[in-house]
């Protein structure tokens, strides 16, 4: 019997205190049974840091990072001093542009560095050799056309440049992996194999043309 009366007084207590707050407002912070790290030391944002040197919590981006989304190309001074066709491959008028942008030097390294971007970003669809074939084919993606048909090959500078940066239908944006250089350079590196499915054995110097033959 005694036990009743307890688990009586148990159950009084209980809904008391359960239904007795109901529709009370509190202004203080709730009682927190599993608190999932709402409280940590962090840094907010444009706060002062005591840690860094500089005394901004805001750090600079490292070196050779791609910042993410239009926004934050923007927030890159480069940009703001930037003409539309550096950063969009269109002319004032808004139609696409042909060549490169005038900052940018063609250069072997250049077009080597698109080499590279390319093989990781593109040749598993576009193939090595730009012709569709990459490995994703026997994959079912089977709409990804060759660079050597005459539409793509007299395609402007800046439309590739605009593909690369927005992605076309099935064919995802590499904005966020590739910097606008980077993606001027694969561009370029485009243009070449472009260039080297349509040479003939007249376009190799006449000293290497024998190993060719
Ligand atoms: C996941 C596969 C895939 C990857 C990776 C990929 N593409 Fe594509 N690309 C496609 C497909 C599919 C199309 C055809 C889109 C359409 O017109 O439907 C295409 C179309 C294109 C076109 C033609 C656009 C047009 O207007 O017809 C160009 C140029 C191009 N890609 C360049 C690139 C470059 C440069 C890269 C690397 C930065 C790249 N692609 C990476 C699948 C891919």
């Amino acid at each position: 019997m005694r036990f009743a009366y307890y688990t009586l007084a148990f159950v009084v207590v209980l809904l008391l205190s359960v239904m007795g707050y109901r529709g009370m407002i509190s202004t203080r912070p709730p009682i927190e049974m599993f608190p999932d790290m709402d409280h940590q030391a962090k840094y907010k944002p444009q706060a002062e840091s005591k840690f860094f040197a500089d005394g901004r919590a805001d750090r600079p981006l490292p070196a050779g990072t791609v910042p993410f989304g239009r926004d934050a190309l923007r927030a890159d001074p480069a940009f703001l001093k930037a003409d539309d066709f550096h950063y969009d491959g269109k002319l004032p008028d808004g139609t696409f542009g042909r060549g490169f942008p005038a900052g940018l030097a063609i250069t072997g390294a250049f077009i080597e560095r698109g080499q590279g971007r390319y093989q990781i970003y593109c040749a598993p669809c576009h193939g090595a050799l730009g012709d569709g074939n990459g490995i994703t084919k026997s994959y079912g993606m089977l709409t990804t056309p060759t660079y050597h048909d005459d539409r793509l090959r007299g395609m402007a500078e800046g439309e590739i440049f605009n593909t690369i940066t927005h992605g076309k239908n099935t064919m995802l944006s590499y904005a966020d992996k590739l910097s606008p250089d980077d993606r001027w350079a694969v561009v370029a590196y485009v243009r070449a194999l472009q260039r080297a499915a349509h040479g003939t054995i007249q376009d190799v110097p006449a000293e290497l043309q024998g190993g060719l033959k």
